[in-house]
């Protein structure tokens, strides 16, 4: 287990790790604007191993699938090749390291038409020093002529979606873009993420 009381001084005393980006405010029915990027966080680890299943066998927690597509910036033309990099918390909230395997990391690339999917369990909620984040995944994904974007994904219904999110302004848990539907299949919850890069 990483040690959150090591980090929280980091996470709260630096400047926010938001990269450059536009928020999407609709969902489908929105304008065709890029995926918005969000705070990276403090729990980060270079060199996760390629997999589809971020989660071992033993861990605890719902099964989950998350599936899309890396989009082009017209919103149509999908990105061979993208890479997403991607880390999450156990169903405790708490984030693991190197020493336990990449527990609940893992690099995946997408298929030919963009396409791409996550096996994994539902991360937990987490208390920081002012309050609860609501459940999400982190992702980078990077891809060649694009521009990379950090960014999280959120689940409906979550208690703690902003206005409550303790991350507050530097978080933006109300992106409906970024905000997952779960529903069942196939004894797993399963959810859509569309990602659309911004030409570089
Ligand atoms: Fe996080």
């Amino acid at each position: 287990m990483l040690d959150r009381r090591a980090v929280l001084h980091a996470l709260f005393a630096a400047p926010a790790a938001i990269l450059a980006g536009s928020r999407r405010a609709e969902a489908s029915a929105g304008p065709c604007l890029p995926t918005a990027s969000d705070v990276a966080g403090p729990f980060y680890l270079p060199g996760a191993p390629r997999r589809l299943d971020l989660a071992a066998a033993g861990e605890s927690g719902d099964r989950i699938a998350i599936r899309g597509r890396v989009l082009s910036s017209d919103c149509r033309t999908g990105v061979a090749g993208a890479l997403l990099d991607v880390w999450q918390a156990d169903a405790k909230g708490e984030y693991h390291g190197k020493d336990e395997q990449y527990r609940l990391r893992g690099q995946i690339l997408t298929g030919p038409d963009g396409t791409y999917e996550i096996h994994s369990i539902r991360p937990g909620n987490y208390r920081q020093e002012n309050g609860w984040r609501p459940a999400h995944i982190h992702f980078t994904i990077s891809a060649p002529g694009h521009e990379p974007v950090t960014t999280q994904l959120y689940f409906r219904g979550d208690p703690y979606l902003a206005p409550h999110d303790s991350c507050g302004s530097e978080c933006h848990s109300d992106d409906a873009h970024r905000i997952v539907a779960l529903e069942p299949e196939k004894g797993r919850l399963m959810g859509r993420f569309d990602v659309t890069l911004k030409k570089g």
